[in-house]
């Protein structure tokens, strides 16, 4: 997400607030590992359930419009499913970043992060392989990619077909696509997101 753990843990330090609950937490205060911790037992409390694709997959056939199912219909036949797929819709494998063509060297100014499962693994046939994101919430969460290169939901999609598909989408096709990923919007703690 364009940053690194030396700015986040400096800035995390600056405030009074978490100096306070990561000492009550954790004997080694604010490090890489110990935020790492706080954010993955987050995490773990998040449950999203109920989205309208839910309730749709539930049986409530008229709970998306035409054009909804029309973009899910979609996302299975060109293949986003093949990757964002199960329960998370994603989530549960790694893939290259550019498979059909190279993302990084289009957008310019190559960072280490753009290396990906590699910096992890240091194996070469890591290298651009990242986490496949769930979509649950996609709607919700921007900026997208590990670069946070966008804010806008439309254009990561666009990016996705182009670079994993080698599709270019037309505006109808886009509209779809985005307009189901919208219906994965769920609801935390009974409400809605
Ligand atoms: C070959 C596997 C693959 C295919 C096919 C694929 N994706 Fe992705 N998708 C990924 C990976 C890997 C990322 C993470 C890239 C990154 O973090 O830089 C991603 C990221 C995304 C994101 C950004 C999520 C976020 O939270 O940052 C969206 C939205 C998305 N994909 C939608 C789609 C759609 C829609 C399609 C079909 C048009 C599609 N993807 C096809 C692998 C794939």
């Amino acid at each position: 997400m364009d940053s690194n753990w030396i700015d986040i843990t400096n800035k995390l330090k600056l405030s009074p607030e978490y100096q306070a609950a990561f000492a009550e937490l954790y004997a080694q205060g604010i490090q890489s590992a110990t935020i790492k911790d706080a954010i993955a037992t987050f995490e773990r409390s998040l449950s999203t359930p109920n989205s309208r694709f839910d309730r749709f997959l539930q049986g409530d056939v008229q709970i998306l419009s035409e054009q909804e199912k029309e973009g899910y219909r979609l996302f299975k036949s060109y293949g986003c499913a093949s990757c964002h797929q199960g329960v998370g819709i994603g989530g549960n494998m790694f893939q290259r970043f550019g498979v059909m063509g190279d993302y990084f060297a289009d957008r310019g100014k190559p960072t280490k992060a753009d290396l990906g499962r590699f910096n992890v693994t240091g194996n070469e046939a890591d290298r651009h392989l990242f986490k496949v994101p769930g979509l649950r919430n996609v709607a919700l969460t921007a900026p997208y990619f590990h670069d946070g290169s966008t804010r806008s939901l439309e254009e990561a999609v666009m990016v996705m077909a182009k670079y994993q598909l080698g599709r270019q989408l037309s505006s109808e096709e886009l509209h779809r696509i985005v307009s189901f990923l919208k219906t994965l919007s769920g609801e935390y703690k009974g409400e809605a997101l």
